[in-house]
């Protein structure tokens, strides 16, 4: 069968570290990201997110993320994308890491989005894969900034930032599904960067750059 990658190419890239592998999501992993989010992300209540996808009803779950990864897929355009990465670890499916961008060409700045099923949180896994996606952004796809925020009280998203080198940006007061959030901005340069002793291995990219547009 022809492999889907040959008339998608995002399902082509694969990003490795040491302990993971990074790649988009396909519809045959949709169950495993499902199970892995159904499986707790955050305490009860205490939602980090701006959109509470994980507070939805159980039956409900699965049908959102499901919409919600067909919806950036078919929004894809060189103009305005988001990559949603599965990641793996020892073949299990821990969690989400994606990156967007938008008119990338002109402002050459990604955001990133993140998490991990609970049971693997606060062992330094999330933070090798947010290094993994500002490696292939600075170093691949020629990005100059990498952004970012959480909640302000998100204190182990913005240690991933700050032990990655990230200054804060900010803090802007926005309304997360009717209520007040104070939200704490972060910004990311190549040369603030503590990059990591490790090397990104990376596979697929010349093609998904070709289909974003940008230089090979
Ligand atoms: C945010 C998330 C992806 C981070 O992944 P993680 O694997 O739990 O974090 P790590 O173990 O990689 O922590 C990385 C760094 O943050 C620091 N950190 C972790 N918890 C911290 C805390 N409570 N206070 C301060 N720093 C903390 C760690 O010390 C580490 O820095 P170091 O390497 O310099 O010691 C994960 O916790 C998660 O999925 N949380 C729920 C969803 C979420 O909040 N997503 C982000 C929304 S903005």
């Amino acid at each position: 069968m022809t492999d889907p990658a040959s008339y998608w190419p995002p399902f082509g890239l694969t990003l490795t570290t040491p302990r993971l592998v990074l790649r988009p999501i396909r519809d045959e992993d949709i169950p495993a990201a499902v199970d892995a989010a159904a499986s707790g992300i955050h305490e009860p209540g205490r939602n980090p997110f701006s959109t509470p996808w994980t507070e939805a009803p159980p039956q409900e779950l699965g049908t959102n993320m499901a919409q919600w990864y067909w919806r950036c897929r078919s929004g894809m355009t060189p103009n305005d994308w988001t990559l949603l990465l599965g990641i793996w670890h020892e073949d299990d499916f821990i969690g989400c890491q994606d990156i967007a961008a938008k008119d990338f060409a002109m402002l050459k700045t990604v955001t990133t989005g993140s998490w991990l099923r609970r049971s693997v949180q606060g062992s330094g896994l999330g933070k090798e894969m947010r290094a993994a996606v500002a490696l292939y952004a600075f170093d691949h796809l020629g990005a100059e900034v990498a952004e970012s925020e959480a909640a302000a009280w998100n204190q182990r998203s913005l240690g991933v930032s700050r032990s990655l080198g990230y200054e804060p940006n900010g803090i802007t007061r926005a309304n997360w599904a009717g209520k007040t959030q104070d939200v704490q901005k972060v910004r990311l340069t190549p040369a603030a960067f503590h990059r990591p002793a490790w090397q990104l291995q990376v596979q697929g990219h010349e093609a998904l750059a070709k289909y974003l547009g940008l230089p090979v």
